[in-house]
C-alpha cells in the first residue's frame, strides 16, 4: 500500500491541468480549459477542465472526475497504479506501508541495482579516462568512429579492462554484494570465478528519462571478435528492455521543443546524431517497438520518425511496431537510409546540414509506405490484394480517437486511392474492423459467456478466413457500398415523391429484413428511420448526424462526406463493374427502356438512384432467398420465396411469376448473370 503520507503528498502536487494536458490539446476558454474529448469521438470539444475546482468534465459523453481519475481513465490504471504515475511524474519518493514482503524485496532490490549501476559507471568512465587500457584501446577506437571528447562525456561512456574481474573484485571490495552484481548483468560465472562480463568493451549506460542507470549496452571493440556485437544487460528489477528508449534522458528537452522524436536503431546512431546537433533522437535497440515504448514517446510528443537503414530486416522491425503506434496516436514517418548506411555513418558522411535536408524531404507517411510494400509484394495476385486491404482497413481501423477522426477519413480516401478501390467500400471496412475490436473487447469482459467461449479452442476453432478477410474480398466486389447508397439515398431523398407514395415508402417496404445487410449497422439506421417516419417525423441526414450512438453518427458522417464518389459510382468511369450497364441490362431484361441519366431532367434524377440501387438490392434479396430454397429441396416452391418476390413492387414482379423450382431459380440466376455481366451472384 502507499502511504497515506505519500498520497497527501501527492495530492498536494497535482495540477490537473498539467495532467490532462499531456494527453489532451487544451485552449483557454475563460476561466476553464477546452478541448476534444479523448473518451469519446467528437469533432468540436465539449470537454473542459477546470483548474479551479480540479476536475475535468465532458458535455458530450458525460464523463467527469479528478485528475486521478482522468489517469486512470485515460490509461486505464488502477488506483494504485495512477498514484505511482504521478509519483513518478512529480518525483515523489513512493512510500509504502503494508506492502507484501515480497513487493518491499522488490523495491530494495531495484534501488540497490541503479546504486549499483552508478557505481559501475563512475568506474568504467575512469578507467576509459584514466587507464592505460582505456586511453589506448577505448579512447583510440571510440577516436576513430569520430566521436568527440564531449559526446564520450555527455554520454558516459566507459570502458571495461580486459582483464578477468576488475571490475568485479572493485565492486566486492566496496560491499556490494556478490549476487547483486550477477543480477545486474556486471559480472558472471565463469569457470565458477565471479568474472566481469564486458571485459575489453566500451560501455553505453542506458538511463531511464530522470537519468538513473538501469542498466549497459556494451560493444566488442576487436573486430574478429566471435562473441556478440553487442552484450545487454539482462532483464532484471530495472532493466526492463520493452520499456526503456536509450538516449531518452538526453533527447527529452529537444523531443519536447522540437515536437518530433527522431527514432534510431543503435547506440552510436543516437551518440552520432547529438554530435551532429540532432538531440531529438533515441534508439530502440533494433527490435520493434513496444507499447510502453511509444507511451513514453508519446509523453513528449505526437509525430515519430523512424530512421532505419534500408535493409529488408529493419523496415521489417519498423513496420511491426505500426498498429500500436496508431492506438497511440502518434504520427509515424519512416526515413530510409540509402546505400546500406546507418545513421551514424550517414551523418559522418554528408554532414548534418545535408542529413537533416535528406530526413525532411524523404519523410514517408508510415501508413503509405506500409501500403507501397504490401502492394509491390502482392503484384497481380487477387487474393494477395484482397489481404492487402484487409491489412490497411485493419490498420486504419486503430485510428479510432476523437481528434484523428478526419485524419482517418483522409487516410481512407488516399489509401482507397492508392489501392483504387471504392473509398465508401474502405470505409465500410474499416469500421467493420472497429465493430470487431469493439466486439473483441467486450468479450473479454469478466463473467461474460462470449469470453468463456472464446477461451476455449474447442469451442472456437480458429476459421481459416477471418470475417475481415471476407469482407476485403466482398469489398473487391464493391458489395457493400450498395447498402450505403441506399441509406445515403433514403436519407437524402426520402420525403421526394416516388410512385404512389414517397421514396421512404417505397424503400422501407422492400427491405424489412435485417439479414439482408452485410452491415448490420446501415440496417439500424434504416430501422431507426422507419420508427420516426412512422411516428410522423421526416428524418434526414442531420436526424442521425448527432445521434448518441456513435456507430450511428460515424457512419451517417461517412455516407455523407463521401457523396460524391458514391455517386460517382453509377456513372460509367468504374471500370470494373459498369453500374450502367447492369442497370440497363436489367431494365432492357424486363422490357422497360432504358433512360440515360443525363438525358433526364435534373429535378428527376433522384428517381433513377432510387431505382438502381433498390434494384440492385433486390437482386442481393432474390439470391438470399434462392439459397434458402435450395437448402430445402423437398419443397418444389417456396411460399416464403413467392411472397417476398410478390412484395417487391415494379421491377421483379415479372421475375416472381416464372419462379418456382429451385431449377427455375438456378437458370434465373445463371441467366441474371449473364445479362447482367456482373459478380451479383456469387
Ligand atoms: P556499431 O556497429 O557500433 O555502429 O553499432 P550499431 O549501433 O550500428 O549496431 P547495429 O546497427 O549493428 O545494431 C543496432 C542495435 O542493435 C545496437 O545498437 C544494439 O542495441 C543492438 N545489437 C546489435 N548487435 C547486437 C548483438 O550482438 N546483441 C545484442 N543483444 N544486441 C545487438
Ligand atoms: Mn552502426
Amino acid at each position: 500500500m502507499i502511504s497515506p503520507e505519500t498520497i497527501q503528498q501527492i495530492q498536494n502536487r497535482i495540477d490537473i491541468l498539467d495532467v490532462v494536458g499531456e494527453f489532451v490539446k487544451l485552449k483557454k476558454r475563460g476561466s476553464s480549459y477546452l478541448g476534444l474529448c479523448p473518451f469519446h469521438n467528437e469533432k468540436s470539444p465539449s470537454f473542459t477542465v477546470s483548474p479551479a475546482r480540479e476536475i475535468y468534465k465532458c458535455f458530450g459523453c458525460g464523463k467527469s472526475g479528478n485528475a486521478i481519475g482522468f489517469i486512470m481513465e485515460h490509461e486505464k490504471f488502477s488506483y494504485v497504479e495512477a498514484l505511482r504515475w504521478l509519483a513518478g511524474r512529480y518525483q515523489i519518493e513512493v512510500e509504502e506501508t503494508g506492502a507484501s514482503p515480497e513487493y518491499k524485496q522488490q523495491q530494495q532490490v531495484a534501488d540497490s541495482l541503479t546504486i549499483l549501476n552508478t557505481f559501475a559507471q563512475q568506474y568504467f568512465t575512469k578507467t576509459l579516462r584514466e587507464s592505460e587500457e582505456g586511453q589506448a584501446v577505448g579512447m583510440t577506437y571510440l577516436a576513430e568512429r569520430g566521436f568527440t571528447d564531449e559526446i564520450i562525456r555527455k554520454f558516459q561512456l566507459g570502458y571495461c579492462l580486459e582483464s578477468r574481474d576488475g571490475f568485479t573484485k572493485t565492486a566486492l571490495a566496496a560491499q556490494y554484494n556478490a549476487e547483486l552484481l550477477i543480477k545486474s548483468g556486471l559480472t558472471v560465472q565463469r569457470y565458477d570465478q565471479p568474472s566481469d562480463n564486458y571485459r575489453g568493451r566500451i560501455i553505453f549506460p542506458v538511463h531511464n528519462p530522470t537519468g538513473k542507470i538501469l542498466g549497459f549496452g556494451a560493444r566488442q571493440i576487436r573486430k574478429n571478435d566471435k562473441s556478440p556485437k553487442y552484450i545487454n544487460t539482462p532483464e532484471n528489477e530495472v532493466y526492463v528492455k520493452s520499456r526503456l528508449l536509450y538516449g531518452l534522458y538526453f533527447a527529452r528537452q529537444a523531443i519536447d521543443k522540437q515536437d518530433e522524436c527522431l527514432l534510431v536503431e543503435g547506440y552510436t546512431d543516437v551518440l552520432s546524431l547529438h554530435q551532429a546537433g540532432i538531440e531529438n533522437v533515441v534508439a530502440s535497440g533494433g527490435t520493434s517497438l513496444t507499447q510502453d515504448q511509444l507511451r513514453l514517446i508519446k509523453r513528449y510528443t505526437d509525430n515519430l520518425t523512424i530512421i532505419y537503414d534500408g535493409d529488408a530486416a529493419g523496415i521489417k522491425a519498423a513496420l511491426r511496431g505500426l498498429d500500436m503506434a496508431l492506438e497511440e496516436r502518434l504520427h509515424v514517418h519512416l526515413v530510409l537510409i540509402p546505400d546500406k548506411e546507418d545513421p551514424d555513418s550517414y551523418v559522418h558522411k554528408v554532414g548534418a546540414p545535408a542529413f537533416r535536408e535528406f530526413v525532411s524531404s524523404n519523410k514517408k507517411d508510415f501508413i503509405f509506405f506500409q501500403l507501397d510494400v504490401a502492394l509491390k509484394d502482392a503484384g497481380n495476385d487477387a487474393s494477395k490484394k484482397a489481404a492487402v486491404v484487409n491489412q490497411i482497413a485493419e490498420t486504419l481501423s486503430r485510428i479510432n480517437k476523437a481528434e484523428d477522426f478526419t485524419r482517418q477519413q483522409d487516410y481512407i480516401r488516399r489509401s482507397a486511392e492508392i489501392l483504387r478501390i471504392d473509398e465508401a467500400g474502405l470505409n465500410t471496412l474499416v469500421n467493420q474492423h472497429i465493430r470487431a475490436q469493439v466486439a473483441k473487447l467486450e468479450s473479454k469482459k469478466p463473467g461474460d459467456a462470449q469470453a468463456y467461449q472464446s477461451a476455449s479452442p474447442e469451442l472456437n476453432p480458429a476459421p481459416e478466413q477471418t470475417q475481415e478477410e471476407k469482407d476485403a474480398f466482398d469489398l473487391l466486389n464493391k458489395e457493400e457500398a450498395n447498402e450505403r447508397q441506399l441509406i445515403k439515398v433514403l436519407l437524402e431523398f426520402g420525403d421526394k415523391v416516388y410512385e404512389e407514395g414517397s421514396v421512404a415508402d417505397f424503400i422501407l417496404a422492400q427491405f424489412e429484413d435485417p439479414d439482408l445487410f452485410e452491415n448490420k449497422a446501415l440496417y439500424n439506421i434504416l430501422d431507426l428511420y422507419r420508427t420516426q417516419y412512422l411516428a410522423g417525423d421526416k428524418p434526414n441526414t442531420k436526424t442521425f448526424l448527432y445521434h448518441t450512438d456513435p456507430t450511428i453518427s460515424n457512419l451517417v458522417i461517412n455516407i455523407t462526406e463521401v457523396r460524391h464518389e458514391l455517386s460517382d459510382r453509377w456513372n460509367t468511369r468504374d471500370e470494373d463493374l459498369n453500374y450502367d450497364t447492369i442497370r440497363k441490362g436489367y431494365l432492357k431484361y424486363l422490357g422497360k427502356e432504358y433512360i440515360v441519366k443525363e438525358e433526364m431532367a435534373d429535378q428527376e434524377r433522384y428517381k433513377e438512384d432510387v431505382r438502381s440501387t433498390v434494384t440492385y438490392m433486390q437482386l442481393k434479396k432474390i439470391k438470399k432467398l434462392m439459397k434458402e430454397n435450395q437448402k430445402d429441396m423437398e419443397r418444389a416452391q417456396s411460399p416464403e420465396l413467392l411472397a417476398a418476390l410478390a412484395q417487391t413492387q415494379v421491377t421483379l414482379r415479372d421475375l416472381a411469376l416464372e419462379m418456382g423450382t429451385h431449377l427455375h431459380l438456378k437458370e434465373l440466376e445463371i441467366d441474371m448473370i449473364r445479362r447482367l455481366g456482373t459478380v451479383i451472384i456469387k
